[in-house]
């Protein structure tokens, strides 16, 4: 399994398992059967609902604690450093865990409401999570849903963000936000990597797909990889968890540059 590093030096499995939309028994259901095939790397949030059932299959699956690289976020709509600080303890306490390999701001702003300045709530979170990151109670933190306008509030603190973690896949390629986390040495995650089904409906991507013989989701997986992002599926389906590690090709330039403009969405 290819790792990111972090400017910290914390190692990342580059490719992950997302959790959004599990319910609970499908989220340990397909955490156990992901740490069986290989993956080592889980992405989950306050806001998915499944931090327990994500937990208890951690401690199912025998894996030592260690070598499972575990994200999970900050709600949105909190923003103030007192309740960051509670956030990540019941996150903690709900995962059954000492420690958080990284913790997210999950947006800037409150969900359905981005017009919304939050700056001065999110300095505040970020207070409180450089706290927790120095009491290794989160060995990374980084932010989500960011563009480069968004990290204003935080270019004063002593620790910058290790990563943002933002929508990325075919027709979606977010050149100025990955140009940006590049000069500011944050690494970047790619959410939503099959458009959250979308890709499924580009007659382009099928095509393309059928030329590389793989299927439209390795395509698209492979796409988000070559852009250097750490990636993070989501499945619920053994084959389909088995299919989407299975990415050991090369899309040739001048293809991944038609990719940047396809029309998924
Ligand atoms: N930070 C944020 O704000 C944010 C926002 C969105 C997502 N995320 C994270 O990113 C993760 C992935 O994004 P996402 O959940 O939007 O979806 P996604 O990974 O882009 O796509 C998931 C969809 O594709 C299907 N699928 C997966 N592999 C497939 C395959 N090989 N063949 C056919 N269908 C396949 C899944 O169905 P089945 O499950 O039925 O297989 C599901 O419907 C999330 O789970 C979450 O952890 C973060």
């Amino acid at each position: 399994m290819n790792t990111i590093t972090l400017y910290n030096g914390v190692t990342v499995p580059q490719l992950g398992l997302g959790t959004w939309q599990m319910k609970p028994a499908d989220a340990k259901e397909a955490v156990l059967t992901a740490l069986r095939l290989g993956y080592r790397h889980i992405d989950t949030a306050a806001v998915y609902q499944n931090e327990e059932a994500v937990g208890e299959a951690i401690r199912e699956s025998g894996i030592p604690r260690r070598e499972i690289f575990l994200t999970t976020k900050l709600p949105a709509e909190q923003k103030g450093y007192d309740i960051a600080k509670r956030c990540l303890t019941e996150s903690l306490a709900r995962l059954g865990v000492d420690y958080v390999d990284l913790y997210l701001i999950h947006a800037p702003w409150p969900w359905g409401n981005p017009e919304k300045d939050c700056s001065e709530g999110n300095a505040a979170c970020w207070r409180a999570m450089q706290e927790d990151y120095k009491a290794g109670k989160a060995r990374a933190i980084g932010v989500s849903n960011f563009k480069p306008k968004d990290f204003l509030p935080l270019a004063a603190a002593p620790i910058r963000p290790m990563v943002d973690q933002f929508s990325l896949f075919p027709g979606r390629p977010q050149q100025e936000t990955v140009d940006f986390c590049k000069a500011q040495d944050i690494r970047i995650e790619a959410y939503s990597p099959l458009a959250t089904g979308a890709v499924f409906r580009c007659a382009e991507l099928k095509e393309m797909a059928a030329d590389y013989r793989v299927s439209v989701a390795q395509l698209s997986i492979r796409y988000c990889l070559q852009k250097g992002a750490i990636v993070i599926p989501k499945s619920i389906h053994p084959q389909r968890l088995r299919e989407n590690m299975d990415t050991d090709f090369e899309i040739r330039a001048a293809d991944m540059e038609k990719l940047d403009h396809v029309k998924v969405l």
